[in-house]
Formats: C-alpha cells, sequence, structure tokens
C-alpha cells in the first residue's frame, strides 16, 4: 500500500508538468492562456499557430502519462501502473502548480492507454484521429476516442482495466463539459478556426 502511495504521488507529479505552457513560454509563442480556449493543452498550442510545439505538446503530454504507467508496473506491478495511470491523469487536469486549473487530459489519456494495454491505446488513437476528422473538431475527437475506450477494453479482453478506463473516460467528458455544450449549442471551433472559444 505505502508503494501505492508512492506511485501516486511520483505520478500526479508526472503528470502536472504543463508541456503545452513549457514549450510556448520557451518558444515565444504568447500566453495560452489568453489564447482561443486558454487550454495548456495541444489543440490550443495550435491556435497560436506553431504546428512544431503542438505536435510536441502531444507528444510530450502523452509521454509523461505512458512513462508514470511503465515505471510503476517494472518497479511495483499491475496495479501500481493503474493507479499511476489514475494519478498521472489527477496531475495534468488539476496540476498544483497551476492551482489545479489544468488541462483536459487527452494526451494523458492516450499516453496512459497505449502503457497500460497498447492495443486498447492504439484504438482509441485511431478513433480520436477518425472522431477529429470526421467532424473536423478536435474535441470530439477526443470524446469519441476517449468513450471508445470502454468498447476496446471489453472487446480485447482487458476487464482488469475496466472500471479505470470507465473513470478516466468519465475524467475526461468532465474536462469537456464546456466544449460539449457548444457542440450542443454548434459554436464550438472547427480545426484550424481563429475563432476565439472561452474554456
Ligand atoms: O484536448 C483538448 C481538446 O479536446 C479541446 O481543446 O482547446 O478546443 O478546448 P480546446
Amino acid at each position: 500500500a505505502a508503494l501505492l502511495g508512492l506511485w501516486a504521488i511520483v505520478a500526479y507529479l508526472l503528470g502536472s508538468v504543463p508541456f503545452g505552457l513549457i514549450l510556448t513560454r520557451a518558444m515565444g509563442l504568447g500566453n495560452l492562456r489568453s489564447i482561443g480556449s486558454g487550454n495548456i493543452g495541444a489543440t490550443n498550442v495550435l491556435r497560436t499557430g506553431n504546428k512544431t510545439a503542438a505536435a510536441l505538446t502531444l507528444l510530450l503530454d502523452g509521454v509523461k502519462g505512458a512513462i508514470a504507467v511503465l515505471l510503476a508496473r517494472a518497479s511495483t506491478g499491475e496495479d501500481a501502473a493503474q493507479v499511476a495511470a489514475l494519478f498521472a491523469m489527477i496531475g495534468h487536469c488539476y496540476p498544483v502548480w497551476l492551482r489545479f486549473a489544468g488541462g483536459k487530459g487527452v494526451a494523458t489519456f492516450l499516453g496512459v492507454m497505449l502503457a497500460l494495454a497498447w492495443p486498447v491505446g492504439l484504438g482509441c488513437c485511431i478513433a480520436w484521429v477518425l472522431g477529429a476528422l470526421a467532424f473536423r473538431i478536435s474535441s470530439m475527437g477526443a470524446l469519441v476516442g476517449a468513450a471508445a475506450s470502454t468498447f476496446l477494453i471489453i472487446l480485447l479482453g482487458y476487464g482488469t482495466m475496466l472500471l479505470l478506463g470507465i473513470t478516466l473516460t468519465l475524467l475526461v467528458f468532465w474536462r469537456h463539459r464546456g466544449n460539449i455544450a457548444r457542440i450542443k449549442a454548434g459554436t464550438e471551433p472547427r480545426i484550424g478556426e481563429k475563432r476565439d472559444a472561452p474554456s
């Protein structure tokens, strides 16, 4: 139990590193908080116009989650890996450094899923891309990708991570509640649109 607690803390700290903010500041791309949705994720970094920064944000926000899971699994086992996945997501969405105002968890979700069960993670990535392409809306891709995890977990036989998968999916949906309201209202910006869309 002590080891699980330790992994919760390590994973939280890893997850709480806001790569979108760090990269946009380091690259002089302006204040991410006053651009687009104000979110710290790759989608909003893309609204600075810098595709490299956006791709790096997506990659690093994913890798931090994957690393937390893989380290926990290698040192302690599967339970620790699941705890690490949960806390990496909490760290990204609610980082103490940003007064708990963090991101929406999409890249980190994909990263932890790939590390927990790569076929599930891969399926989520595919669903995310297809969802985003089909609707031309980034948040729609995120919601489709996250929701797909439940079906993939059952279909591919990873029942031991079903509860975790559902919990993380609900967290992603909760963090997208503003996006969901805009999708319903028909005001969510499409990919490539410069229009502002407050978080
Ligand atoms: O990953 C976040 C994305 O799904 C939505 O981002 O900035 O459009 O709210 P944003």
